[in-house]
């Protein structure tokens, strides 16, 4: 109901009546005002005379009911663990393909290798659930995918210059803007979901933790309304869809890539390589060419430029 209410406030710059409201929702006009107090009590800031109510303006909160097309498959919640946790519930009990979890908050944000994410206020937090029937092995050209549309997102709608550190964390000027983190169970041979955990840096500060993140909020020096922007990139994410599994996620992800064609270092759990990043393959693995002309093929490390 708050979707419907919310929708018709938003058609009108006048103040509506309870009365009218009550007869086009086919609610009683005591439901309508419990709904808008509710809507109050969430940081809506209605004006409420004997005349009517007037939406004055909105909080930049990710609730369901501000994505009237994907209602019933976004999770809104204000403080988590993990939106990975809660989505892989969601996954094990059949939830819908594209469902979305979403935090204002996480207390144990969870980063790649084992590392914690930091989830203060302000930044976008969420994890798609892809309910997809796909080899393990295609798992990397769904996150390029992934990767390659949110830094294509963020470059067209917000002008901003991000670009894509191998495997899949976005920069703007060599600070890190976004991390992702993937998840998928397996079933015989086949993956049966891979759920994909985004953290933004938006209108946070992440420099105190990290020292080397930025935050759109710095690049631009204006707030960035976080539903607006997970909004538009799920758009995105959506139409292309048919290109995640394909060949073509990777040639979306060379792009916009900042790695390929550099002399870089990857560290993993228990190595340290360096060489030239030649090229990635065809499921994303990096071909780092190493001194003496030797293609490594590494599939996962932290990547250093
Ligand atoms: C990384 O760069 O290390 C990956 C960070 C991934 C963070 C996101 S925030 C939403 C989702 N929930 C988590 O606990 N982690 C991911």
């Amino acid at each position: 109901m708050k979707k419907e209410i919310l929708q018709i406030l938003r058609q009108d710059s006048e103040r509506i009546s309870g009365e009218y409201l009550s007869s086009i929702l086919g609610i009683s006009r005591v439901s309508v005002w419990k709904h808008i107090k509710s809507l109050i009590a969430r940081g809506y800031d209605v004006e409420t005379t004997s005349k009517g109510y007037r939406l004055l303006a909105s909080p930049d909160t990710p609730f369901a009911w501000e994505f009237p097309d994907r209602y019933e498959k976004i999770h809104y919640l204000e403080t988590v663990d993990s939106t990975m946790d809660i989505a892989r519930n969601l996954a094990r009990k059949g939830c819908p393909h594209l469902t979305v979890v979403v935090a204002s908050t996480q207390r144990k944000g969870r980063g790649r290798l084992n590392r914690a994410w930091y989830s203060d206020k302000g930044g976008l937090y969420f994890t798609i659930v892809l309910q997809l029937s796909m080899p393990p092995q295609y798992m990397g050209r769904v996150n390029f995918y992934t990767a390659a549309i949110l830094a294509q997102t963020l470059r067209e709608e917000y002008g901003a210059d991000a670009k894509v550190k191998w495997p899949n964390d976005i920069l703007i000027d060599g600070k890190k803007l976004c991390g992702m983190l993937s998840e998928m169970e397996v079933e015989g041979e086949m993956v049966t979901f891979l759920n994909i955990g985004i953290g933004i840096n938006v209108n946070n500060d992440p420099t105190r933790q990290k020292p080397n993140g930025v935050s759109l909020q710095q690049c631009s020096d204006r707030k960035v309304l976080k539903k607006e922007l997970l909004a538009i990139f799920l758009d995105r994410f959506e139409e292309k869809f048919d290109l995640a599994m394909a060949g073509t996620a990777i040639d979306l992800w060379k792009k916009y890539n900042s790695t390929l064609g550099r002399y870089i270092r990857i560290v993993t759990h228990n190595d340290t390589l360096e060489g030239y990043a030649e090229d990635v393959d065809t499921n994303g693995a990096l071909l780092l060419k190493q001194d003496g002309g030797k293609i490594n093929k590494v599939i996962y490390g932290d990547c250093f430029h």
